[in-house]
């Protein structure tokens, strides 16, 4: 359980660990989200209770075709599903079903700042180079940070690229804090070390991404056996051949780490399994233990994306049960910050 945040309050007694993340329902996801996040939101549904947003909101802040936002989201909602999420042991919901968010991420915009939000290097990555670029990508963490404190989160399952936006988020509610009174409960990252970072596999000094990565070198969880094998196979390593990390290894470093979730060993394990092997049959080895991996979420992918009026179903409860619980934390900030009663 964390520290008491809402002195005094009855919700305060009551309070079981929290757990809270967000995912872009941007194109589909991949072996980094999978590995660096989404398994991870599987194991902690049982910690206390557990939050999943499809951030659509926070998708819209970049260019995107409106088009295919609804059936992406529902793509993405049906991901977590296949990964194990269950709707009677979590809260699966679409962040633009639930009004709290974007209300709450306008009133904690009043303790943000234009200064620690131009030093957020997803923005200046994102926003480098760019003719036009949106207010809201300007905002996003303050949104994330909404996302977040709303629910009285303890704990939040993210791979190490969203390291900064949760020390904003932090900041944030510490700011609230001080200023309103205790209200906010501050958040904690859970950031995997094996697996928080997953590299692309064209080009290892670049993390998996849709949107930044090479199309080669991200594998989908939702690839066909095949093309997940032949991109393994296909990916780039170095001139050396001992299955070891290690300066100028990043490639191979980044299959050990794959290799090592994938197989459920430590990288330490595999490192030793491959000691005098070379590199062919290692990433033989990766290709096959990863297939395996995805195939029985992909299975249970097809199966779920066959069927949207379940997964309407699934959203529509989620969105109401995640109603509940930001609303009240909205009208406690609006309380705190001194807004007139209705
Ligand atoms: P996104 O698709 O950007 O919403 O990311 C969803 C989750 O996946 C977040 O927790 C990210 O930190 C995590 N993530 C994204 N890319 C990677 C990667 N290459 N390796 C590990 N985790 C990642
Ligand atoms: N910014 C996160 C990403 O790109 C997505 C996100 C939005 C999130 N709100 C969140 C993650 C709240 C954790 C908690 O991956």
């Amino acid at each position: 359980m964390g520290p008491k945040s809402r002195a005094g309050l009855a919700t305060v007694a009551a309070h079981m660990t929290r757990v809270f993340s967000g995912i872009q329902p941007t194109g589909q996801k991949h072996l980094g989200n999978y590995i660096g996040a989404i398994r991870h939101y599987v194991t902690d549904q049982d910690l206390g209770e557990a939050f999943y947003c499809v951030v659509d909101l926070h998708s819209i802040s970049v260019a995107y075709d409106r088009d295919t936002l609804a059936e992406n989201t529902l793509d993405t909602a049906a991901t977590l599903l296949a990964a194990g999420l269950e709707p009677d042991r979590c809260t699966l919901f679409v962040q633009s079903h639930v009004p709290a968010h974007s209300e709450g991420a306008w009133l904690l915009g009043a303790v943000a700042s234009f200064g620690e939000l131009s030093r957020m290097t997803q923005f200046k990555d994102k926003s480098e180079g760019r003719e036009s670029v949106s207010v809201d990508l300007f905002t996003y963490p303050v949104l994330q940070a909404a996302d977040i404190l709303l629910y009285d989160t303890d704990r939040v399952p993210v791979g190490d690229d969203q390291r900064q936006h949760l020390e904003l988020a932090r900041n944030i509610a510490q700011r609230f804090n001080s200023r309103y009174g205790e209200t906010l409960r501050l958040p904690e990252a859970a950031i995997p070390s094996t697996g928080g970072r997953v590299m692309d596999l064209q080009d290892p000094t670049r993390k998996m991404s849709t949107t930044g990565g090479t199309p080669g070198g991200t594998v989908l969880v939702v690839d066909p056996p095949e093309t997940v094998a032949k991109k393994l196979r296909s990916a780039v390593t170095d001139s050396g051949r001992e299955v070891r990390r290690g300066e100028g290894k990043e490639g191979i470093a980044n299959l050990i780490e794959i290799a090592a979730v994938a197989t459920g060993r430590s990288a330490e394990e595999v490192e030793s399994a491959y000691d005098g092997a070379g590199y062919g049959q290692f990433k033989t080895d990766v290709a096959e233990a990863v297939v395996e991996y995805l195939r029985p979420v992909r299975e249970r992918y097809l199966e779920l994306r066959a069927d949207p009026a379940h997964l309407q179903t699934v959203l529509s409860a989620g969105a109401e049960r995640a109603r509940e619980v930001s609303g009240a934390t909205v009208t406690l900030i609006k309380e705190r910050m001194g807004f007139v009663s209705e």
